[in-house]
């Protein structure tokens, strides 16, 4: 099996995060997530099709099942138009159960020993708070793939890592894509059609984009695969009105 992703791959923030830095940068930020399902896959193709629009930028949120089915993180921070991944211990640090009170940051400590793992990671009442700076800067997210686990937990209002909790505090009147994709049985499921139809009938800046049938990576036919990655990225164009770079596009013609 190749390489996957690891949280280590980027074990500290890039950088403390505010979206109010970028708020002039002209650009469409598109947020783009994957969970753990294997059409994770598909992400390093969404994004090579993405980096050939104009003035797009985009940051990426992957769950920690995810990483599972991705390259390692720092060869998605090579495609044109990837500004940022972010990982659940760039939120929390991985170690705060563990770690003793005296050694958590606080401005009350400036030359504390952990600085470099938690630099970025809040410490303080007016730091910036990742999921929310997140949402802020987002002009849309979409979660492709989408697994049964997580679409369970958006409809039920969990918010127990970084993904959930963007979508928890999003901004209604912005756009969520999802591409489920899951098991032919797991979609099947009663439960899951009752998730979906809260989506699709009562939470309108939900749109969600419908899996197809194949022959699913565990050997089952049937539907439940991911929609065609090409055609989640149509979508995002049409929805996001971007424009390629032959198209001379800018945010001004969007
Ligand atoms: C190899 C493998 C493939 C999986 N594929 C899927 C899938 O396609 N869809 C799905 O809903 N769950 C799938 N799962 C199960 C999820 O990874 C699991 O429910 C996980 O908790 C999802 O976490 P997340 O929603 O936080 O990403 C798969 C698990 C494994 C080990």
């Amino acid at each position: 099996m190749p390489p996957h992703a690891s949280p280590s791959d980027i074990s500290t923030p890039q950088t403390e995060f505010k979206a109010s830095s970028y708020a002039s940068d002209g650009k469409i930020h598109i947020l783009l997530s994957a969970t753990g399902s294997v059409a994770s896959i598909k992400i390093p193709l969404i994004l090579s099709a993405l980096s050939k629009y104009s003035n797009v930028s985009v940051r990426l949120v992957f769950t920690t099942s995810s990483l599972l089915f991705l390259p390692p993180l720092t060869e998605l921070l090579n495609i044109p138009n990837v500004d940022g991944i972010h990982l659940d211990h760039h939120e929390w640090p991985k170690d705060l159960s563990s770690t003793p009170a005296e050694n958590l940051p606080t401005s009350a400590s400036p030359d504390r020993e952990n600085e470099e793992t938690t630099s970025a990671i809040w410490s303080k009442i007016g730091d910036p708070i990742l999921h929310i700076e997140l949402r802020r800067w987002a002009d849309i997210l979409i979660i492709a793939p989408l697994s049964a686990n997580s679409l369970a937990k958006i409809v039920g209002g969990f918010s127990d890592n970084l993904l959930l909790s963007v979508v928890r505090a999003w901004d209604t009147n912005k756009p969520i894509a999802v591409a489920p994709a899951m098991n032919t049985l797991m979609w099947e499921h009663p439960v899951t059609t009752s998730q979906i139809k809260v989506l699709e009938t009562e939470w309108k800046w939900f749109k969600v984009l419908r899996p197809v049938e194949k022959l699913l990576a565990c050997g089952d036919s049937g539907s439940g695969a991911m929609k065609e990655w090409s055609s989640i990225v149509s979508w995002v164009v049409e929805e996001m009105k971007l424009k390629l770079e032959s198209e001379g596009g800018d945010v001004g013609n969007a």
